[in-house]
């Protein structure tokens, strides 16, 4: 059996460089925020216990992180990284197991990564570094090694001219016993050019008591952090470039990679065809032979085997297409079921609605599904036939191979197999329009 695992996730940053009202952490790539990632990240890699360490002023981001079941530990001042960690100390009391450090604003670290920084604490070493080779090590910390193990790292800033030409760098991610990384914290000080307390000293406080340090490297493309909108859009596209990778190689067609907008979560069977400017927001699951067509987005969305999408559909959470089912241009759907074959083909509106199997609706179908207070269900039954331009009034149910004449406002439920008639009845009059026109002609001759 392998130790237990905890994390702590750092992010009671200020996040000025955001320029944001909005917490750094809470800013969305691929669909979820930064601290949803990392929270996932930690959960995936067995953590049990995921403490949040946050400041007073990140309301936004405690909530946030509530919501995500993760304890909270305020930090208040921020002193420093070693300083954040330690208000971590409360909630981990009594925590035998492994605890790995994490930034909330370093989305993109794996499982498989973090997973290696894990096994080498439960393979004899007790303080591990995640390090990584950037092709401009800048402001980052340094690893010094030596013989393949970590003797310290040293802020750039603190930084001699040699150490400044090493090349490895951290990552921010370190991870030690809880015991061992409590008793080295409970021994960092400030007394360095920042005043602050560094989590990166514990390497040489553990050495020093004949503890062993290694450095683990990950690919820089996982250790990337975001501090401002541009580092944001970095990452976005960063993703966006994986995603759609994984998504050729595994047999989706994509017509136009760059143009297709993926979520984290986004699933895709093999031999679906995905045409050019579509975006997948959460929530979309898409089966064999599918295919979505130009200019659309999906959200929230099932779509079965061999269904057509688009071009330009809006499918909207909680849609639910059937196999060999239809969607067209200029529908929008929500809380939609749609049975096998069924066909919404044009300029629809269909939401709170479940319809059968193999019905057609009409071009400019819609629910009225909201009576500005409620929102209300329509039900179209199996092989049903709704006229072009209805307007099905919730709650209302069709029924079985029901007929609807076109252009009705249908607000009773129509029996299996009736026909529904629901408009002003046409009146001819023979004649009319060669008269009124004759007229209209003389008099505009006279003028
Ligand atoms: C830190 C590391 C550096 C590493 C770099 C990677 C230290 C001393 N230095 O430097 O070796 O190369 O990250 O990005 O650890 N935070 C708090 N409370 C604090 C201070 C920071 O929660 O009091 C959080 C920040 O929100 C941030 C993270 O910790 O998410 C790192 O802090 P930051 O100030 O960016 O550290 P760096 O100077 O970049
Ligand atoms: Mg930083």
């Amino acid at each position: 059996m392998s130790t237990p695992r905890a994390a702590v996730i750092l992010a009671a940053g200020k996040s000025t460089r955001m320029k944001s009202t909005r917490s750094k952490v809470l800013h969305h790539v691929g669909g979820r925020s930064m601290l949803e990632w990392v929270a996932q990240l930690a959960r995936s890699a067995g953590a049990e216990k995921i403490v949040c360490v946050v400041g007073e002023e990140n309301a936004d981001v405690r909530a946030a992180a509530e919501a995500l079941g993760l304890e909270i530990a305020v930090q208040e001042p921020q002193l420093g990284t070693a300083h954040a960690v330690s208000s971590a100390k409360k909630a981990l009391k009594g925590f035998k197991g492994n605890l790995a450090i994490l930034y909330a604003d370093t989305p993109f670290v794996t499982k498989r990564t973090l997973n290696r920084v894990y096994k080498s604490l439960e393979n004899g070493t007790d303080v591990t570094v995640l390090g990584f080779e950037p092709e401009n090590p800048g402001a980052y910390g340094r690893l010094i090694t030596h013989k393949g193990e970590l003797t310290a790292i040293v802020e750039a800033r603190e930084a001699s001219p040699e150490e400044l030409a090493v090349g490895l760098c951290n990552s921010g991610v370190v991870a030690a016993s809880v015991k061992n990384m409590f008793w080295a914290l409970d021994r960092v000080d400030n007394n360095n050019l920042k005043g602050e307390y560094y989590l990166t000293d514990i390497v040489q406080i553990l050495r020093s008591k004949g503890k062993k340090a290694k450095a683990i490297i990950a690919d820089t493309e996982e250790v990337m952090g975001v501090n401002s909108r541009v580092d944001l859009a970095i990452a976005e596209m960063a993703f966006q470039v994986r995603m759609r990778q994984a998504m050729l190689s595994k047999g989706v067609t994509l017509r136009d990679p760059d143009t297709v907008y993926f979520s984290h979560d986004t699933s895709i069977a093999q031999d679906a065809e995905i045409g050019a400017n579509v975006v997948f927001g959460p929530g979309v699951k898409i089966a064999k032979h599918a295919v979505i067509h130009p200019f659309c987005h999906l959200e929230g969305t099932k779509i079965g085997e061999g269904a057509q999408i688009g071009p330009f559909a809006r499918l909207r959470p909680g849609t639910d297409m059937g196999a060999g089912s239809k969607a067209g241009n200029f529908v929008e759907t929500k809380k939609a079921k749609i049975g096998k074959g069924s066909k919404i083909n044009h300029l629809s509106y269909i939401g709170d609605a479940k319809i059968g199997v193999g019905a057609n609706v009409g071009a400019g179908t819609i629910t009225c599904n909201y009576d500005g207070y409620f929102k209300h269900q329509t039900q179209i039954g199996d092989g049903a036939f709704i006229g072009s331009n209805s307007s099905l009034v919730a709650p209302v149910k069709i029924g079985k191979g029901a007929y609807l004449g076109s252009g009705g406002v249908i607000t009773k439920d129509v029996p299996s197999g009736a026909l529904a008639v629901a408009r002003a009845q046409q009146s001819n009059k023979a004649g009319w329009a060669k008269r009124y026109n004759a007229a209209q002609k003389k008099r505009k001759a006279k003028k």
